[in-house]
């Protein structure tokens, strides 16, 4: 009997989690990531990583955003509370969120009732940040700190005999017919082109890392602005620019994040920056984790979505990728190979 092949297109945090689910469930296969960006060059490797899905993030109805959020945040957890969480760059961290709008900013349905903690901020904490904040939040999450984790996933795939391939995928025809048993389609914003998905949007990002060994807590302030600590340096952020492909770094958006963040926390007027980096969020509403058949070249080829998480790609990985795994087994299902 011929061996179960599995071709999964993306190394960032999606498509690793995706992969490395994909080996436990299926121990036999040979499992395959094929990319044409690893690591430092992923927009995963921008993120901040902190578990805080936006409240406009989507699946197809509520009961499945849940059950992703949900079951990311036991996956994270899981992992933060082993032996391996430092290697994987996986810790707890607390802080707040503030805002002179309005309540509904500070509040998220999604995670109030999963994080260990999520409470209102206090008057006197109100008063912590400069600002005239009238809401604010106080919430105890998980960071993901990509820098670490996309390396110590990608070693642990490995581990499992899986194998990474350097190519560009711009069509599914590029795969060559009958490669691969299924193929799961967790490339970002590359399934734009891939898909001819006109809801697949990128919501440009910046940020800048700052050597502030100082900062314990994340703020989060009104505009986009925020401050996450992580193992090495600390996150200012950010902007959200729709539908920009732009991905060099902007001097503008800098001198607009610095300024923003030093105003809400003003010990990083003496943070030196350490690196900036542009990352185009690959948006879709909802997401789509989806099973398709193709025609392609005259053979028919399974395929798995798992693509469109915008900036919510580290929080809700793991959940999205158990689902797509679901796929994965009903679309192999009646197979010879199983
Ligand atoms: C963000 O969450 O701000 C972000 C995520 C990915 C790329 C750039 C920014």
């Amino acid at each position: 009997m011929s061996e179960l092949r599995i071709g999964v297109l993306g190394a960032g945090v999606v498509g690793l989690t995706t992969a490395l689910q994909l080996q436990e469930t299926f121990r036999q296969a040979k499992v395959d990531v094929i990319a044409d960006k690893f690591n430092t060059d992923t927009t995963s490797y921008v993120a901040a990583g902190i578990f805080r899905p936006g409240t406009s993030f989507c699946g197809p109805d509520d009961a499945t955003t849940s059950k992703w959020v949900n079951d990311s945040y036991s996956y994270w957890d899981e992992l933060r509370g082993g032996r391996e969480a430092a290697n994987a760059g996986i810790t707890h961290l607390s802080g707040y969120i503030f805002s002179s709008k309005s309540a509904n900013i500070v509040r998220n349905h999604l995670i109030e009732h999963l994080v260990p903690l999520y409470r209102r901020a206090t008057e006197a904490e109100l008063r912590i940040c400069p600002g005239d904040w009238k809401y604010g939040s106080f919430f105890t999450t998980i960071l993901t700190e990509t820098a670490r984790f996309l390396p110590w996933a990608t070693e642990r795939f490995k581990q499992n005999a899986g194998r990474l391939v350097k190519k560009e995928i711009a069509s599914f025809r590029d795969l060559h017919g009958g490669a691969y048993d299924v193929v799961v389609n967790c490339a970002g914003l590359g399934a734009k082109q891939l898909c001819n998905d006109h809801k697949l949007v990128p919501i440009r990002g910046q940020v800048i890392k700052v050597k502030a060994n100082w900062l314990k807590t994340f703020f989060y302030g009104d505009y986009d602005t925020y401050v996450i600590p992580g193992f090495n340096s600390v996150t200012l952020g950010g902007c959200r620019n729709y539908d920009s492909y732009d991905t060099t770094v902007s001097k503008y958006d800098s001198l607009a994040i610095r300024e923003r963040c030093e105003a809400l926390v003003p010990s990083l007027k003496t943070a030196p920056a350490v690196a900036e980096y542009v990352g185009l969020r690959p948006h879709r509403d909802p997401v789509r984790v989806e099973r398709e058949t193709l025609r392609c070249e005259g053979q028919s080829m399974k395929v798995v979505h798992n693509y469109g998480h915008g900036g919510y790609g580290v929080t809700t990985a793991p959940g999205t990728a158990k689902h797509a795994v679901r796929l994965v087994v009903e679309a192999l299902s009646g197979s010879s190979k199983l």
